[in-house]
């Protein structure tokens, strides 16, 4: 089998990577992938934009390509997934109807409060004006979200009236572009955040190992947030019977919302929750395609081969599959950045130790990496994750920072404190 992979990041190298330990799979292409997925024996990049639909259709065709695994949100969002279809492909991840789940928060917010998924009592506005008197109405703390796609800076967790002022007044003004023709705001929730991704075929679903992400660049969750600084799997705070919730009370309730609307959702639904003091939990959003970083984390515990569980999603077939099945242990990524994000920061920085990490037995996905002059620079904000599985979370963790002590680049950043609360509840 040939796979292609749509994507440049981490969660695509990840992807790459445990594909390319089936024997049934001898070729991964990723579209356009980053100095990572170059460097992988039988892995190669093609340099086509992810939503150059049909170039991609084009050289899938023509290379007998049987899968395309799709990883970020926006060609998702803009029909990746019907335009491969339509020309015969077989492709994982969800349709322009179904990744509305994650590319209008106004249109999660009204399934899940029609499905009656418990999520943050939210009102959705059009205009500046009525948003304002609605949240000087609520007070603070609340939360000011641009409706669409944002890159994840679309979310401001305001703590006075006036910033949330500023946030409202910024998306109406364009800041995000189409993606603020409305402002969802919602109540602010307290407590830990969980990331639940699970694939599903449209009519069964099944969840992965809870994650954890790290979403502020700072130590102690300060500071800006970022695409996600690390991330750790399995998360202790979504015990079994906890989880055995959440699948109930919001994954079956979504995929049967989604089926009641004519949607056949196949692909990876990842919820976003917030687990409050005492153990309950709210949705604080959905997304419709891997997180990024818990992918990094998730996927090295991954027993039961990938491209059985997404053929069997795409074929609707996912029912009939046996339970998955996972190492025991933990997996724990961080993510090495570039000195400067989320702000601004310089590319280019040779970045060296790779091998010397991965002799002491951590994998390293790159992120924002390419090859120049024979020689893997940075080439983004997130660089590199750097990953370690163990017995247990302390040896996870003291692998993914032994691998890092080797690694170097010009300005490399990281947050020493990924799983603190996990060490902390110990
Ligand atoms: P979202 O893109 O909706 O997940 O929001 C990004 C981040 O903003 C989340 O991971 C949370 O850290 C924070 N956030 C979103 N909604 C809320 C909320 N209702 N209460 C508190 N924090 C929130
Ligand atoms: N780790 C957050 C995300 O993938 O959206």
């Amino acid at each position: 089998m040939k796979v292609l992979v749509i994507g440049n990041g981490g969660r695509e190298h990840t992807l790459c990577w445990k594909l390319l330990q089936s024997k049934q799979i001898e070729q991964v292409v990723c579209v356009p992938g980053n100095g990572g997925t170059a460097s992988r024996e039988n892995c190669y990049n093609l340099s086509l934009a992810v939503d150059d639909f049909e170039n991609i259709s084009k050289y899938a065709s023509n290379q007998s390509i049987s899968l395309v695994v799709v990883g970020p949100e926006v060609p998702l969002a803009k029909g990746i997934a019907d335009y491969l279809k339509s020309q015969g492909l077989m492709v994982f991840g969800p349709s322009k109807a179904g990744a509305q789940i994650e590319a209008s928060k106004a249109w999660a917010k009204a399934l899940m409060q029609e499905a009656g998924i418990p999520t943050a009592k939210a009102a959705v506005f059009t205009e500046a004006k009525a948003a304002l008197s609605y949240v000087k109405a609520q007070g603070a703390p609340i939360v000011v979200k641009a409706d669409g796609l944002a890159a994840g800076k679309g979310v401001t967790v305001a703590v006075t009236v006036e910033q949330a002022q500023a946030a409202i007044e910024a998306i109406f003004q364009g800041q995000f572009g189409s993606a603020g023709k409305f402002v969802v705001i919602e109540e602010c929730l307290t407590g830990q955040e969980v990331s639940v991704l699970a694939l599903t075929d449209g009519l069964t679903i099944r969840p992965l190992l809870p994650a954890q992400d790290h979403k502020r660049i700072g130590e102690g969750d300060t500071g800006e947030n970022t695409g996600g600084m690390g991330a750790y799997a399995p998360a202790p705070i979504a015990s079994p019977a906890l989880m055995e919730r959440i699948q109930k009370e919001v994954l079956e309730k979504a995929i049967a919302a989604l089926k009641a609307k004519g949607i056949d959702y196949r692909g990876v639904l990842y919820a976003g929750l917030m687990i409050t003091p005492l153990g309950e939990f709210k949705v604080l959003e959905f997304n419709c395609r891997f997180g990024d970083p818990e992918t990094q984390a998730i996927l090295p515990l991954l027993e039961t081969p990938l491209e059985d569980l997404i053929l069997a999603c795409v074929q609707q077939r996912l029912g009939e599959m046996p339970p998955i099945t996972w190492k025991q242990g933990s997996a724990v990524t961080v993510v090495v950045a570039s000195g400067g994000y989320p702000g601004a920061y310089e590319l280019g920085k040779v970045i060296t130790g790779i091998e010397k990490a991965e002799a002491l037995g951590a994998t390293v996905f790159h992120a924002g990496t390419k090859i120049h002059a024979s020689q893997i620079v940075t080439d983004g904000g997130r660089v590199l994750n750097v990953t370690g599985v163990g017995e247990n979370f302390e040896q996870a963790l003291a692998q993914a920072y032994a691998g890092i002590e080797c690694i170097h680049f010009e300005g490399m950043y990281y947050r020493r404190d990924i799983g603190y609360r996990v060490s902390s509840e110990e």
